[in-house]
């Protein structure tokens, strides 16, 4: 468990098959600011589509958290990570781990890919970086997901990367004029067989410095 309890370093962040993954900083919230104005990309999310400001004090503490905790060597108790690609570093998306309440090692998965980059497999591979991180590198026991009944594409990201339909909320949001009933899904350690951690492990690696 790298840097859990502060003896191993905290990598830079990780790379996968095309894109890098690292912390979310303070440089990175004009790309996702402008992203998550955007129509397009909070279709089918409960917020959004936001004001750059709204945007801005959402993030603002959790690029604090999460610098505090990287500087005492710590893992971060609700990473946040910016996607850019790894060949010309241009700005994909973000993906997140919150931790849930009262839970230790439990967390709730989020990811925006921008539009002019769906569609082009990232949407999994940052999906997949998120189990990789939670369960090999943060030591978690379980991942929740979850997303609106409509939306086909999250839902077949989750189911790609290995997550467990789990249950349906009738009507659980009311949003932009409609009612979305909201598909659960879970993933937990004791589902990851070995082939399944091996290959995550050889799918990401560690950026030093
Ligand atoms: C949903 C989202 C993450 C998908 O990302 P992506 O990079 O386009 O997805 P991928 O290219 O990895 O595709 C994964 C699978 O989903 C399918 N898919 C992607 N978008 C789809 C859509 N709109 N409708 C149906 N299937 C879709 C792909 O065909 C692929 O399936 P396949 O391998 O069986 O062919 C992306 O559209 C996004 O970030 N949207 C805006 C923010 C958002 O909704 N986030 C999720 C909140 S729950």
């Amino acid at each position: 468990m790298a840097g859990a309890g502060g003896d191993v370093p905290v990598p830079a962040g990780w790379t996968g098959e095309n894109l890098a993954f690292r912390y979310i900083e303070e440089g990175d919230l004009p790309d996702i600011c402008r992203m998550l104005a955007k129509d397009s990309v909070c279709e089918w999310l409960f917020f959004g589509p936001n004001p750059v400001e709204v945007t801005k004090s959402y993030f603002a503490p959790l690029v604090e958290s999460i610098g505090e905790a990287l500087a005492r060597g710590s893992l971060p108790e609700n990473p946040v990570f910016t996607l850019r690609t790894k060949a010309s570093g241009r700005f994909v998306g973000q993906c997140a781990l919150l931790g849930i309440d009262f839970s230790s090692g439990a967390y709730l998965i989020g990811y925006q890919i921008d539009e002019p980059h769906w569609n082009r497999g990232y949407g999994t591979e940052a999906c997949g970086f998120l189990v990789y991180y939670a369960f090999l590198v943060a030591g978690a026991y379980r991942l929740n997901g979850d997303c609106a009944a409509g939306h086909a594409g999250s839902r077949r990201v989750m189911e790609k990367c290995g997550f467990v339909a789990e249950g349906c909320q009738r009507k659980y949001w009311h949003a932009r004029g409609g009612f979305h009933d909201r598909l659960l899904f879970g993933l937990l350690a004791e589902d990851l067989d070995t082939v399944r951690l091996d290959a995550l492990a050889s799918s990401f690696a560690a950026i030093s410095g």
